[in-house]
């Protein structure tokens, strides 16, 4: 069945049909948790993050996705098959060397059935968004423009590219991170979700590595093309950190972030069936414990992501963390913003904060680390 259309200024607008998810990245930012898994198939709220955007991009009316793959492309396939359990139609495509943001787009558009003018949704992997992807299509066509991008606004700018717009919403120019307070000329931020007109996807050049941030889009600025900016300021988070991971999945769990594909009641927490926790255990601030996982008698998880078969053991105290796959959390040991890494063990009586990543596999000692940026 064909998705209803969304009205755009009183005149009905049909859906994008097609997107590309860009899903090839490394994730150095998120070490170690993307040794094992690239950051689409991480856990937030108990399912692949991948999960909540394909689920989006079909309520938003998508019917086929083209997955742009490259660093550990093998285990997308085994896991969404042909798409139809989400009511899509997947198809991969791996890059051999990775091709940048722009290559990887330039290196599926064959797979596309889309006409020529036609919309093209592509989103960054890692973007948490509430935003109404049909507003955007419907922009898109209405502004009749080569691409529409997604804005966003940040209270501190000095950490993104800047693009401002004029008062019709037209990108100006793409600005680099500004070094000075004169160069903040705006509040509004790349997104990482757009519109391309189908054609626009073929003039990027092919074999070869392409930004589409840094080249594709100042490029076709500088030659005349029309780019327009849709600024959406509903929930909006880049999943790169793991920080900024944990709060994703909290988010998703407690209902800030929408996603229809939150295996759950939103709620203080989401145990996946085959959690082990200990009645007196306690579980806050949207924590999700997935199968398998234990939590012993007394031990507080807050804001925290415990994946498949991690062990936290009584009485610890695991806050806007993430434990890993087969880890294990010692009695008594706090964790307070910190990343344990699959099968890594963290012995009893040990506090972990601020920011402290233990390497996949790795061992510490019973007793051994008192880790505080106060001390
Ligand atoms: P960091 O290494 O931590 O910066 O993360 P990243 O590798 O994911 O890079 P970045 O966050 O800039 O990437 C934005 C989006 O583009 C993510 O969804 C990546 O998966 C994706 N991406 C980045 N580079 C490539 C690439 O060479 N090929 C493909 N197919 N996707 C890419």
């Amino acid at each position: 069945m064909r998705a209803q259309s969304a009205t755009v200024a009183g005149v009905e607008s049909p859906p994008a049909t097609e997107a590309i998810l860009l899903v090839g990245g490394k994730g150095t930012r998120l070490r170690p948790l993307t040794v094992h898994t690239p950051k689409p198939m991480i856990p937030a709220a108990g399912v692949p993050f991948l999960t909540h955007q394909l689920a989006r991009a079909k309520a938003a009316g998508i019917e086929h996705v083209v997955l742009a793959t490259s660093y550990l492309a093998e285990v997308f396939e085994p896991h969404f098959g042909d798409g139809s359990e989400l009511g899509l139609h997947l198809e991969y495509v791996t890059e051999t060397d990775p091709l940048g943001t722009g290559g990887a787009l330039r290196n599926v558009v064959h797979r596309l059935h889309s006409a020529p003018g036609e919309p093209v949704l592509v989103f960054n992997g890692d973007i948490l968004t509430g935003l109404d992807i049909r507003e955007l299509v419907g922009t898109h066509r209405r502004t009749g423009a080569d691409v529409s991008l997604h804005l966003t606004r940040v209270e501190d700018p000095r950490a993104f590219g800047l693009v401002p717009t004029d008062a019709d919403g037209r990108v100006t120019a793409f600005l680099e991170k500004p070094q000075t307070p004169e160069e903040i000329v705006t509040d509004q931020i790349n997104a990482g979700a757009y519109v391309f007109t189908r054609s626009v996807l073929d003039t990027i050049p092919a074999g070869r590595p392409v930004s589409v941030e840094r080249e594709t889009f100042p490029g076709l600025l500088a030659a005349g093309a029309h780019l327009q900016g849709m600024v959406d300021s509903t929930y909006w988070l880049d999943l790169g950190t793991p920080q900024a991971f944990v709060r994703g999945s909290a988010d998703l769990v407690l209902g800030r972030a929408p996603s229809p594909a939150v295996p759950g009641r939103h709620g203080e927490h989401l145990a996946l069936p085959g959690a082990d926790i200990a009645p007196d255990a306690k579980l806050s601030g949207g924590s999700c414990v997935s199968a398998g996982a234990a939590i012993g008698g007394g031990a507080r998880i807050d804001g925290s992501t415990v994946l498949a078969g991690a062990v936290v053991e009584p009485g610890a105290v695991v806050r806007n963390s993430l434990v890993g796959a087969g880890a294990r959390v010692g009695a008594r040991t706090v964790l307070d913003g910190a990343v344990v890494g699959d099968g890594a063990e963290v012995g009893a009586d040990n506090e972990l904060l601020h920011g402290v990543r233990v390497w996949c596999g790795a061992r510490i000692p019973a007793g051994s680390v008192r880790f505080s940026s106060d001390q």
